[in-house]
């Protein structure tokens, strides 16, 4: 570490455990990801943490519609989240959840603290309950019609229609969506944060946190409508952490839901033996960035640092907001045929396209930002594929076919090299200002550049002369170079594309301060295609694909979607160590390397292997199997044969160079 090396933690907003990760969430998972991984490239030590918002009462509800616990259906949901956003690149350097023992135990300490600090009351309110289903209702749960404009079927809290925002027992002939009765008013006890206890000190911490301008200007609008003290208490039934000395009061998710934040970071610190308190103290030096939607600057903004500094914890460095995501200009939603889940996308898309195509759009605003699907075919085709891979595959093939692989000692044009260079500190810095769209735009219109070098040189026509056939070599490896800059630079945004342009170039790594020195004199291996044009017929099916329809599928044909085949996580892994079991005439017991981790997995081909035969190969293993006790232990996964059995085993293999952990698709 230097002594610049700075330490920055940063968050995404934790997805709710009650649905599939939608192409809105991505906004602003992959805006997150691609700044992580920018700090991460200029030699930071920046953590990317995150984790499943786990608490609520829609979560209870679906948990009680489905007939399993709670606690079953957020796992559930959250592993296939994770998967969905590993699979779109997104990488986070812990995923927990907020059901944790250690956010319990940081919820009740900072309540604790906060009522030590004579921020917290209690107070008895008016609400709305269901008799029928004897429990307390949300605004969100009852509907009525609208108070001002006598539109029908609004929720409790506000009118889609009019705007309007009201109390639920303003509604006229509200019910319970869950149980269709009226709602009658009880009184309860009410736990409540006084907010209004920190204006002063948010106002301060507004100004030294640089929000962007429209944040700071919607936080004074609330200044000015009064700050209102926050009820952080809910009533049983209800599906979070007990407040201390309470029977049947639990703290309300919004509480122990930014807490997460923290928790998940604890889990990482013990996981990777890190001080915790050296980010959390009050004094630390360290940065905290929170990555959040428009709809959630409240919360992050004005009850989040008001706790944190009630409680005495360090407050956050900034908060970053994002708009929200809109479908050919139209509120995503599965009424109009305009909700994407992730998952429908990664069926028929390579996620870059979208990852590129988010970069292109996004600025530090909160401004919203459309997919629109023609522009988004035109944007990818014309600058991914047409602008910027062009140069390497018109280069490469040179290089490949005519010079033995070989590049040039020295570039055509060091000018040019050093020009393309010196864009690296603008780019840098709109990375780091989260102004992507700029840094798009820039490395776009080099690319254009580069493409502009090798018209005007023509190797297709040089190469054809005895004189100048040399001079090729110089001008592939010229444009060659300049396309590693161009993917060095690209490299937060698509990083699967970039790895592959690495490897054509031999190279292990790639950091920002690689990016003024050019690779020469060596060798580049084949060129394969590292991205294709995208179809418009596959954003179509896309936009009309039905989701949920593979039950449907499974009972009336007995075949499986593809959604259900790759629920099987099958990876490459390769054989550490194969040992025989006391015992057993069948199993030899296996160590298998997944890269990240090390599996046991007992297999019965004993009869057709022996160990030593096994260490050092490849093998196929299905890696999301529940872990299945058997006799001499418990097995981590399966790994995948044919054949009858006896001698007749045949253990699948994956060719030379792929690596443990890769996941087979
Ligand atoms: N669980 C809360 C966050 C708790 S953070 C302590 C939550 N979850 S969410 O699943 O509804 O949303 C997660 C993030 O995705 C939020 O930042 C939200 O703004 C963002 N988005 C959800 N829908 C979106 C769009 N249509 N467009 C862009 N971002 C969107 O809120
Ligand atoms: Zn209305």
């Amino acid at each position: 570490m230097t002594a610049d090396t700075r330490n920055i933690l940063v968050t995404s907003a934790l997805p709710y455990a009650n649905g599939s990760i939608h192409m809105g969430h991505l906004v602003e998972y992959i805006q997150t990801d691609i700044w992580v991984r920018f700090q991460k490239m200029k030699g930071h030590n920046c953590l990317y943490i995150c984790a499943a918002d786990a608490h609520g009462t829609p979560i209870m509800i679906k948990a009680r519609e489905e007939n399993i616990n709670p606690e079953v259906l957020v796992e559930r949901i959250s592993k296939q989240q994770l998967r969905d956003l590993n699979d779109f690149g997104v990488e986070f350097d812990n995923f927990y959840s907020t059901h944790s023992a250690e956010n319990k135990k940081l919820v009740e300490e900072i309540f604790n603290a906060l009522k030590k600090n004579g921020h917290i009351y209690t107070k008895d309110i008016e609400q709305a309950y269901d008799e029928k289903m004897k429990m307390f209702l949300p605004d969100r749960f009852i509907k009525g019609v609208c108070p001002k404009c006598q539109a029908e079927d609004q929720y409790g809290d506000a009118c889609e229609k009019c705007g309007a925002t009201y109390n639920p027992n303003e509604l006229i002939n509200s019910f319970s969506t869950l149980s269709n009765t009226k709602p009658v008013w009880r009184e309860s006890k009410h736990y409540f944060f006084k907010l209004s206890n920190f204006e002063e000190n948010l106002k301060t911490w507004i100004k030294d946190s640089n929000l962007h301008k429209s944040v700071t200007n919607k936080l004074f609008e609330w200044f000015e409508m009064g700050l209102h003290d926050w009820d952080i208490s809910r009533d049983d039934p209800y599906f979070g952490f007990k407040i201390p000395g309470e029977e049947k009061k639990y703290f309300y998710v919004w509480l122990d839901a930014p807490i997460g934040y923290l928790a998940s970071f604890l889990n990482f610190c013990k996981k990777n033996k890190i001080n915790y308190s050296d980010y959390f103290d009050a004094e630390s030096e360290a940065e905290l960035y929170h990555f959040i939607g428009k709809d959630i600057v409240y919360f992050h903004t004005l009850f989040w640092p008001a706790v944190l500094k009630g409680a005495g914890i360090r407050q956050p460095t900034s908060v970053f907001a994002h708009g929200f995501l809109t479908i050919n200009g139209k509120k995503m939603s599965k009424s109009r045929g305009t909700f994407i889940n992730g998952r429908t996308y990664l069926d028929h898309l390579d996620p870059s396209y979208i990852r590129y195509y988010y970069a292109a759009k996004l600025g530090p605003s909160m401004e919203d930002i459309d997919l629109n699907t023609e522009d988004f075919v035109a944007r990818v085709n014309s600058d991914l594929v047409g602008k910027l891979i062009n140069i390497a595959s018109r280069c490469s093939g040179f290089i490949n076919k005519q010079f033995d692989n070989q590049l040039s000692n020295e570039l055509d044009n060091q000018e040019l090299f050093n020009q393309f260079f010196s864009a690296s500190e603008g780019i840098s810095n709109h990375f780091k200002n989260r102004e992507y769209s700029k840094a798009m735009r820039k490395i776009i219109s080099l690319a254009d550049e580069t493409n502009r070098y090798i018209e005007n040189k023509k190797p297709w026509i040089m190469i054809k002369d005895e004189v100048l056939h040399k001079e090729v070599q110089g001008v592939c490896t010229q444009g060659l170079n300049l396309f590693r800059m161009l993917m060095i630079y690209l490299y937060p945004v698509i990083p699967e594309i970039a790895v592959n342009a690495m490897n054509l170039f031999n190279e292990k790594e790639w950091r920002w301060k690689d990016l003024g020195s050019p690779i020469l004199g060596k060798k580049i291996k084949e060129y394969r295609p590292l991205l294709t044009r995208i179809e418009m017929k596959k954003v179509e099916n896309i936009m009309t694909s039905k989701e949920d329809q593979s039950d449907k599928i499974t009972k009336e044909t007995g075949k499986i979607t593809i959604d259900d085949f790759m629920k099987v996580d099958l990876r490459v892994g390769i054989i550490e160590e194969a040992k025989e079991i006391e015992g057993a005439d069948k199993l030899l017991k296996l160590i298998v390397n997944l890269d990240k981790e090390n599996r046991t997995i007992f297999a019965g081909i004993k009869s057709a292997y022996k160990v030593e035969d096994l260490v050092g190969r490849s093998v196929v293993v299905a890696a999301n199997l529940a872990p299945r006790k058997m006799k001499f232990g418990t097995s981590e996964g399966m790994i995948l044969a044919a054949g009858p059995g006896g001698n007749q085993i045949f253990l699948l293999s994956v060719d030379e160079g792929a690596k443990p952990g890769m996941k087979i698709k």
